[in-house]
């Protein structure tokens, strides 16, 4: 389809005289012909290799696959490196880089001769930052993940990426599993290239990628080694060629209808807490409203029909081979609960992609009328211990724990927390609340996967496997519990967390949404009167810009003055 806007690189490559030739020349240094200039779209191929994202260590494979499909097309590729960031390497934890990783996608998109982008995202935050940054830029652009690992088996049974590592943590620690078994797990849990293959947050990333149309179908479960992962890359080369012709910039997928597709399949697969933030984020920069209150109302009556670890049973790849992503949203799309007429990357509406999809395996992906979880998305709480809201994952929590009321049983920060849980001296019992301050966006900072808080060893000698948990961290997708997060405000910053004392009572209860602390509210203020901030003390560099200007997890973390876009005007000559 002819274009009618002139390309954006042919402000670069169609000059004439001097800044032609710099423009020009340099890249002819790489071995490219002088007919590459010829006004044919130039693809940028956003890679997050790296060898400290494991995750993504197979993404040079990956781009290579989609280069071939943009040269196909009759586009110009040209791949270049972003921050990338690796859940499991970094320390104290990604998401204190994700608004780093996303600034530099967004700048490094504006800054060169760029038409349109493909982005490679796989190893949790890799997915946010880049859409985050696309988004503040709004080129035609579309996603490729990179693909879950293969499943994992460990002594004859399914073993999934992280959910593992705490349920064999807990046994070691009660006396279950012996530390040389434990250590053994270590080698047959990571066993292919690929980010974690339970639908932890990275799964539960790459899948709303499909949902909010800015994947191919099937992006979300086609295993990282499995063939048709690299097809898929490929047809995304040919296809961002045809997207930079039609114009098909990434605000046209990212619409507010796009968004409530997004949080309903977050519903419907047991999706990662993780996901509420960073929907969140990547709407703000869309400028698509979005607030907690939406996951709360749109999750309402979506059924969790994917039966996948942390909640359920079964991997992604099992996921892939029952027919994946489009049979979940085939599903919504049969109850109502989609908007079908959304647009996709490919150009055909969400509908169109996945009204034929077939199920092969109903343990897997169970039908909607016969779902192994109901009402099952994300719960937003509210109350006067978080009066900007708190989430909750009901698939992975225990049933008989969601309505209950507890004696507090605080700790200040998460040392204080580990040493708490091995004190065989600790007055705690099954009932209690486990309380967690200062592990906030602020407070940690970066609001670190804590929110999972290991239980005391002296309650799993005894069998107990679950207790209620509060927090302002985050877990791990991958993660399980009746455990509340993302209480805001934090409590570094004042919010009534902090004024929580052992001993207070605590009454979580889930059907109602609501989170309450048995304390008047003069007594509470009382107590928030003589409180001190607890935020960090950051004199420079990046960590003084996140603790000045990050949000709170209910905005989605995001930097203030991050939130918008700033579309992709051409800079100066740089010469
Ligand atoms: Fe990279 Fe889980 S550690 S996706």
């Amino acid at each position: 389809m002819p274009r009618k806007k002139a390309l954006r690189s042919h402000a670069w490559f169609g000059r004439s005289g001097k800044m032609g030739f710099y423009y020009r020349s340099w890249l002819k240094g790489m071995g490219l012909p002088d007919d590459q200039f010829d006004g044919r779209p130039v693809i940028g191929i956003c890679n997050t290799w790296s060898e400290l994202t494991p995750c993504n260590a197979h993404f040079r494979r990956i781009a290579e696959h989609v280069r071939y499909g943009v040269l196909e097309a009759g586009g110009l590729p040209l791949e270049f490196p972003v921050s990338s960031l690796g859940e499991v390497t970094i320390r104290p934890t990604a998401m204190l880089l994700r608004n780093l990783a996303a600034m530099d996608v967004e700048e490094a998109l504006r800054a060169h001769p760029l038409d349109g982008v493909v982005l490679l995202m796989g190893c949790d935050k890799t997915t946010p930052a880049l859409l985050m940054g696309a988004a503040s830029t709004d080129l035609p652009t579309i996603g490729v993940s990179g693909g879950p690992q293969l499943s994992a088996h460990y002594r004859g049974a399914l073993m999934g990426s992280g959910t593992h590592v705490i349920a064999m943590s807990e046994q070691v620690r009660a006396g279950e599993l012996t530390q040389a078994q434990f250590r053994e797990a270590e080698a047959a849990m990571n066993r292919s290239p690929g980010h974690c293959m339970t639908m932890g947050t990275a799964s539960s990333m790459a899948s709303l990628v499909e949902a909010l149309g800015v994947g191919l179908p099937h992006n979300a479960a086609i295993p990282a080694v499995d063939a048709r992962r690299d097809t898929l890359a490929r047809m995304a080369g040919r296809r961002i060629v045809g997207m930079v012709h039609e114009d098909l910039v990434l605000s046209k997928l990212l619409t507010r209808e796009a968004f409530e597709n997004a949080i309903r399949t977050l519903a419907a697969i047991g999706g990662s807490t993780n996901a509420v933030i960073h929907l969140l984020a990547i709407a703000g920069r869309a400028g698509v409203p979005l607030s907690l209150t939406d996951f709360d109302s749109l999750s309402r009556g979506v059924h969790c029909v994917a039966n996948l670890m942390p909640s359920g049973k079964f991997l992604m790849e099992d996921f892939y081979h029952a027919g994946g992503l489009p049979v979940v949203l085939r599903a919504l799309g049969e109850h109502g609960l989609l908007h079908k007429d959304a647009l996709t990357a490919n150009g055909k509406t969400l509908w169109q992609n996945v009204q034929d999809a077939a199920c092969w395996n109903d343990d897997v992906i169970t039908p909607f009328d016969r779902p192994w979880k109901r009402d099952a998305g994300i719960a937003v709480l509210r109350g006067n211990l978080a009066p900007n809201g708190a989430v909750i994952k009901p698939s992975a929590a225990s049933a008989e724990l969601l309505t209950h009321t507890g004696r507090a049983v605080v700790f200040e920060s998460p040392e204080e927390m580990l040493r708490g849980v091995e004190d065989e001296q600790l007055d705690i019992d099954a009932s209690s609340i486990m309380v967690l301050k200062n592990c906030g966006p602020k407070g940690y900072p970066g609001m670190a996967e804590v929110g999972n808080l290991p239980l005391p060893r002296k309650l799993l000698r005894k069998g107990v496997r679950d207790m209620v948990r509060i927090s302002d961290a985050r877990m791990s997708g991958t993660a399980y519990g009746t455990v509340v997060l993302h209480v805001a405000p934090e409590a570094a910053v004042g919010g009534p967390l902090a004024a929580v004392r052992t001993g207070d009572r605590i009454t979580l209860d889930v059907p109602a949404r609501s989170l309450h602390l048995h304390v008047a509210d003069a007594e509470l203020a009382q107590r928030l009167a003589g409180w001190r901030p607890a935020v960090p003390h950051a004199t420079r560099g990046y960590l003084k810009l996140y603790v000045d200007h990050v949000l709170q997890a209910d905005r989605g973390a995001d930097f203030d003055f991050l939130v918008g876009s700033s579309g992709a005007p051409i800079g100066r000559d740089n010469h």
